[in-house]
């Protein structure tokens, strides 16, 4: 699938761009290959051309701006469907010299074979990631999660490129509230709803295509992630922008419920260092000891724009709503040297409320859709609590 934006900043798959990424790819291939048997290099060298799915959604982006920011060296093509979540603003301000973005869907097998057959890597963040749709229209989590990440495997088995899939820490299901356990790369799979069993079906065929394949892959479950970019439909981002106009936040139950909360900024340092200096064949856990209760962290927001503690909204529950995650990421500490940085979340979390409060035209337009979305989720819910009823008596 082709399609040229309007937005001269942004690229799509043409056939002179398409030209450089190739030179400039074989050039570096070559320098890789030299050097490595002079055992001068480091892994990163052979990787300078890299597609990044799922880039205009929140990690995808942030990973983005990330990596060009800091090398700028590094050529990123964006495979993006640019669903609700996703944002072709979230790449503003991005070189586009060094950034090309194509509109498609990661099923679109042949799509996926003609941009990889031309890269060094591939890094794989899109998804369909929100709980409550995943229980509303479990369909287009089946296809996108399951069926797109077996079409780009395929594709980096005939590429041979390194293949890096972001998964979730929600595939090893819940633990108790009150307990000091933490998911290892050893927790048993226990995914609770249709979006973590999609991811959890993923991650399986990723490690399939590993040990039948020989595919050089590696996997990563990250914590919940906070920051700039994210879609107004997500805990943190929903809460802060409710404020900004004029409604209610909306918690859950009783609010109890903990996640384990990193900066993306974290998630991005993890995801390179795993795609630099990963173990083929290795899964990382990736965290930042932010445990938070959902109540605790509303009030942290409700306190920063000067509000009661109790100036919130107890709604229904979320259906098979998981009680607490919480990450050990010893491994990729100690294997591969990482640390977050963004370990102060007050601060953290004030940052991105200034960001939300900087950056309306951003969100304001799919916040009304979002909660949009939510009433019809609700009325649903609604529906289906009465039809039980009904036949229960
Ligand atoms: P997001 O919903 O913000 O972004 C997903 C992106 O994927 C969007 O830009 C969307 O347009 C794109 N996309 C969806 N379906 C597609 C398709 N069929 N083809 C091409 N593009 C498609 O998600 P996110 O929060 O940025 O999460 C990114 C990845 O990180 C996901 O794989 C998710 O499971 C994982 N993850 C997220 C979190 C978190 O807290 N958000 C934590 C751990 C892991
Ligand atoms: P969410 O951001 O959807 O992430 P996930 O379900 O992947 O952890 O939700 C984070 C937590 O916040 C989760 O326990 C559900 C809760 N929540 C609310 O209490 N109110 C809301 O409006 C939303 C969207 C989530």
């Amino acid at each position: 699938m082709e399609e040229r934006f309007d937005d001269s900043r942004y690229h799509c798959v043409d056939p002179e761009f398409q030209d450089a990424i190739t030179r400039y790819s074989a050039e570096v291939r070559a320098v890789g290959r030299a050097d490595h048997r002079a055992g001068q290099l480091k892994v990163e060298r052979s990787m300078r051309n890299i597609v990044v799915t799922g880039g205009a959604g929140f990690i995808g982006s942030n990973f983005v701006r990330w990596v060009m920011e800091r090398d700028d060296s590094v050529l990123i093509t964006v495979l993006d469907a640019l669903t609700h979540a996703g944002n072709i603003h979230s790449l503003d301000g991005l070189d586009g010299e060094r950034l090309n973005f194509v509109h498609g869907d990661i099923c679109d097998g042949n799509l996926v074979r003609e941009l990889l057959a031309s890269a060094d890597a591939c890094v794989h963040f899109a998804a369909q990631t929100h709980n409550d749709l995943s229980i509303a229209s479990p369909d287009e989590f089946v296809r996108t999660n399951v069926e797109g990440t077996f079409a780009l495997l395929e594709a980096v088995r005939e590429a041979g490129i390194r293949f890096h899939h972001v998964s979730t820490d929600e595939v090893f299901g819940e633990l108790p509230l009150d307990s000091s356990e933490r998911f290892t790369e050893e927790s048993p799979y226990r995914p609770s709803s249709p979006y973590s069993s999609t991811k959890a079906s993923a991650d399986m065929l990723v490690r399939a295509w590993v040990r039948t394949y020989g595919i050089r892959a590696t996997i990563s479950n990250c914590s919940n992630n906070y920051g700039p970019y994210q879609h107004v439909e997500k805990f943190i981002p929903r809460q802060i922008t409710n404020i900004l106009t004029g409604r209610r936040p909306q918690l859950y139950g009783d609010g109890r419920n903990v996640r384990d909360w990193i900066h993306v900024d974290d998630h991005s340092s993890a995801v390179w260092a795993i795609l630099q200096e990963g173990e083929i064949g290795e899964t990382y856990l990736i965290g930042a000891e932010g445990e938070r209760s959902n109540i605790e962290i509303l009030q942290m927001i409700l306190a920063e724009f000067g509000l009661p503690r109790d100036a919130f909204d107890i709604v229904a529950d979320r259906p098979g709503h998981d009680k607490r995650y919480a990450v050990d990421a010893s491994k990729i500490m100690q294997t591969l040297g990482w640390r977050p940085t963004h370990t102060d979340f007050e601060a953290g979390l004030r940052e991105t409320i200034a960001w939300y409060r900087d950056n309306i035209d951003w969100w304001k337009e799919e916040k009304e859709e979002a909660e949009q979305r939510y009433r019809s989720l609700a009325n649903d819910r609604r529906r289906n609590r009465e039809q039980d009823c009904w036949h229960r008596t």
